[in-house]
């Protein structure tokens, strides 16, 4: 951050009274404009301004005229400086140090939050009450992005999610009823925001047809992530029926594609706690690992991915605003989290000092059980397949033509590791 003197612990609400130290001047970060051509961020704007405007520029000249236009209108709102999500343009570099060593006094980390929340997207969440939406909203909201959550009233009904929102209102989110359903509710919570996270479950996923529709009237949003949360849809080896959910996934990514709406799909791997505490076999829907036995899918050795919902949170968070993320996939393959079921085994046997018994099922016998099964369950065991066995998350390289390592790009969240997850059981 730049020269924050302890003691600011109000409110700024002037930009120009946390401007940064003037290194660089107008005409300097003009003329790194106009020799940094065709860079991702003017890809960004371009994406964006074509999307507000609905229709493609005529001619190169066009579109660059078009391209200049939005920058100095940028800066005009902004002052004589502007933030880029990569640095500040008019500032140190990093690797160059600080320029005073003084201990803050007061509280400036509070302050540069709330400085930073005056820049940083406002954040519509679809999907706001469930398992990883309530999660991403808390961790928005948390980030110090204006958040807002799309809460169907009578969901209130249920103490439970009451008692959620009440919560989210005491985070300072703001709450705007309505539902998939009514595309009224959508138009008016998606005008107010830049970027739209939707965070529906499973039986919605083609109902995000109608968020889509939404975005396209509005024409002001920047961001749009669907509920993805898991496998890469576009590069896997699923099967029935765990597959049909994946297509519904994938459905939804190319209508996002035809309507050029800018996007980022996350695709996180497999929630940890969901995952961990069953040591992989989540059709047993465990809390704590087992102490006894655990079924071992073929030979154990296909590598999953495994992350906490929060460091998941983290990672999106990080990504709704970065130009390096636009229209890509962000894959969340942190190092550490890349594990088989023999190395979860492994490590809770380590932790409690003791070997479970193991019953090895083939891949045949799974494919029998997923037959046998029904839904929701034959899903779920579906997912051992894919994840387990054919080892979809790991199975293809990312390339950088289509998408981007979390971890990679945002090495200062420290996420929690498999190893570490595990801790909180022994
Ligand atoms: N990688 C993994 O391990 C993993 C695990 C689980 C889920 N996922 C993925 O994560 C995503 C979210 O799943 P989830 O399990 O978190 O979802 P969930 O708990 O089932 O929550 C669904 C949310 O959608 C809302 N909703 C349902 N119908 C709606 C409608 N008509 N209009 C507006 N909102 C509606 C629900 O609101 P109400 O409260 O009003 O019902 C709820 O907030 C999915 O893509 C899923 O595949 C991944």
């Amino acid at each position: 951050m730049g020269s924050l003197v302890s003691g600011w612990d109000s409110r700024v609400s002037d930009p120009n009274s946390v401007r940064r130290c003037k290194s660089l001047t107008r005409e300097e970060i003009d003329t790194f404009w106009k020799t940094k051509k065709k860079s991702e961020e003017e890809e960004h704007v371009q994406a964006v301004s074509k999307l507000v405007t609905q229709e493609g520029a005529q001619s190169q000249a066009q579109e660059e005229k078009r391209v200049e236009d939005l920058f100095e209108n940028q800066s005009k709102r902004s002052g004589w400086w502007r933030k880029t999500n990569w640095a500040f343009l008019n500032e140190p570099r990093e690797e160059e140090g600080r320029q005073n060593n003084y201990v803050p006094q007061f509280k400036v980390a509070h302050i540069a939050k709330i400085a930073d929340s005056e820049m940083t997207s406002k954040i519509l969440v679809i999907g706001a009450t469930g398992l990883i939406g309530k999660v991403i909203v808390e961790g928005s909201a948390k980030s110090g992005h204006a958040t807002f959550a799309l809460v169907r009233e009578a969901s209130l009904s249920d103490p439970v999610k009451a008692q959620l929102v009440e919560s989210f209102k005491d985070l300072g989110v703001t709450i705007i009823y309505g539902s998939l359903n009514d595309k009224e509710s959508l138009v008016k919570a998606i005008k107010q925001v830049d970027v739209v996270i939707s965070a529906v479950g499973r039986p919605q996923i083609l109902d995000q047809t109608s968020i889509i529709d939404a975005i396209k009237e509005s024409g002001n949003v920047k961001r749009f992530l669907p509920s993805e949360f898991g496998n890469d849809v576009d590069r896997t080896v699923a099967i029935e029926p765990t597959l049909s959910e994946f297509i519904g996934k994938a459905q939804i990514r190319r209508a996002i594609e035809a309507a050029k709406i800018p996007y980022t799909y996350v695709v996180s791997g497999c929630f940890a706690g969901l995952f961990v505490p069953c040591l992989g076999q989540c059709h047993l829907l465990l809390r704590s690992p087992p102490r006894d036995k655990v079924s071992i899918y073929d030979n154990g050795n296909g590598k999953a991915i495994v992350n906490t919902e929060e460091d998941i949170v983290a990672y999106t968070l990080k990504a709704v605003d970065d130009p390096r993320t636009l229209n890509k996939i962000l894959y969340i393959h942190p190092p550490k989290n890349i594990v088989s079921q023999n190395d979860m085994v492994r490590l809770w046997e380590e932790k409690i000092g003791k070997t479970l018994d193991k019953t090895y099922v083939s891949e045949e016998e799974l494919l029998k059980t997923i037959q046998e099964t029904g839904p929701p369950m034959d899903f779920l065991v579906g997912l051992i397949h894919t994840v387990l066995v054919k080892s979809d998350f790991t199975s293809f390289t990312i390339d950088p033509s289509f998408g981007v390592e979390a971890s990679e790009l945002y090495p200062e969240v420290k996420y929690t590791s498999v190893d570490e997850f595990l801790n909180r059981f022994v």
